[in-house]
């Protein structure tokens, strides 16, 4: 596991997933075996490698990546390094034959995420990648909405995503993103940060994404970094986007902003309209309202609004428990590896998140809406 001292690699991938797994005694294949992970962790310091050892352990743990990757006993290489020094320690791993699972986005281009695939792809290692959305049990029940059919034809999707991030101004306000987010030089982008994400959300829930038209743009112009000392914004801080969805064209409109206040359900909230009904899906609730229940309401601002619109919604599955979105991830990957079970999730998918990213920015900044050409298996 390398990046593990990371905010991700520690808190999602080793303490919520691994260890997590380990706790519980392994995960079981459905052909009945148990598969108990024993992470090596890997990283350049190690006093932070100690650390984690001393609170988590004992763990196993290397500063020498190279002699980690030449264990012939380790199968997985795992990476949620920071962005740009992805592709070169996937590319080792898959030289000396390690099944690969990473963090997105893959790669800072989308020509390096596609080349991590076809190398992968033709070394015969299985590959996946992080796409932790997926398991939030809000669109998990989302998804079972849309495959029972509940909303008829789907017509639009209303996505908002954001809250407000701190500018570091003042003390008492620390920023709770890192300063690097708004750092273009240093791989900071909203919109390639949520791009990667919206690509295998979309693709999986509506069908795959067609076309872009796009505007991002840096509202905050200087921020103060962990220091307190101010920098200026090079990274795009909000993506206004337009997406054409699946062979019926589902229309989704999706606002992404660290710059916006929250007075709605959730941090991310998806509203899907179909011919039979809608549904609110936030992280962890679903609500929906059906044909039958649909309001009629009538348009005179001269008095108050007869209709409560936010009643008139069903919360879904509310008794349903969800895993940790990681660690369910994770589970499904080591079963891919172990005992081949299926994992859709490869890193075809992972540069197919790269390339809307790419094409949303060259939409921006072009001014026109842009196909999404498809990338070869
Ligand atoms: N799936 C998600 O929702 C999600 C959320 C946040 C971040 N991410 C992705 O996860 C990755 C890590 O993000 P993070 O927030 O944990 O970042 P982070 O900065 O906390 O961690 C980065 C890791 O890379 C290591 N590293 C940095 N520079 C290095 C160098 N020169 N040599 C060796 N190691 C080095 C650090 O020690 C650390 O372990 C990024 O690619 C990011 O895009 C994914």
């Amino acid at each position: 596991m390398n990046g593990v001292t990371g905010r991700m690699g520690t808190n999602q991938h080793l303490v919520r997933s691994i260890l997590a797994i380990r706790d519980e005694g392994g995960v079981r294949t459905a052909d009945g075996r148990t598969i108990l992970p024993e992470p090596v962790l890997v990283g350049r310091n190690p006093e932070k490698l100690k650390a984690l050892d001393a609170e988590y352990g004992p763990l196993r743990w290397t500063t020498d990546l190279d002699a980690a990757l030449a264990d012939a006993s380790l199968p997985v290489y795992f990476d949620s390094l920071s962005t740009s020094l992805r592709p070169a320690c996937v590319r080792k791993a898959i030289a000396a034959g390690k099944h690969v699972y990473c963090e997105k986005p893959t790669a800072t281009t989308s020509d390096e995420a596609y080349a991590l695939y076809a190398l992968a792809r033709d070394a015969g290692v299985k590959h996946g990648v992080v796409q932790d959305k997926l398991w939030l049990p809000g669109l998990v029940k989302l998804k079972r909405l849309i495959d029972g059919g509940f909303f008829g034809r789907i017509l639009s999707v209303r996505g908002e995503f954001g809250y407000w991030v701190f500018t570091g101004d003042a003390p008492a306000r620390p920023p709770q993103r890192p300063s690097w987010n708004y750092r273009a030089e240093e791989g900071g982008s909203l919109l390639v940060d949520m791009f990667c994400h919206w690509r295998y959300v979309f693709d999986n829930l509506f069908g795959p994404v067609r076309s872009v038209a796009c505007l991002g743009t840096t509202h905050i112009p200087e921020r103060c970094d962990e220091a307190g000392r101010p920098y200026a914004c090079t990274a795009d801080d909000a993506a206004y986007a337009i997406f054409e969805v699946g062979d019926d064209g589902v229309v989704v409109q999706m606002n992404s902003s660290w710059c916006t206040r929250v007075r709605r359900d959730d941090l991310l909230v998806l509203q899907v309209d179909g011919t039979q009904g809608s549904a609110v899906a936030g992280l962890r609730d679903c609500r929906i309202q059906t044909l039958a229940d649909t309001p009629r309401p009538v348009w005179n601002p001269d008095v108050p609004n007869p209709v409560d619109f936010w009643e008139g919604w069903d919360l879904v599955d509310t008794d349903a428990a969800y895993e940790n979105a990681f660690k369910a991830q994770w589970e499904l990957f080591l079963r891919h590896v172990a005992a081949d079970e299926p994992f859709p999730w490869t890193l075809l998918e992972g540069a197919k998140g790269v390339q809307l990213a790419e094409v949303g920015r060259q939409a921006w900044h072009e001014r026109r809406w842009l196909d999404v050409p498809d990338l070869a298996p």
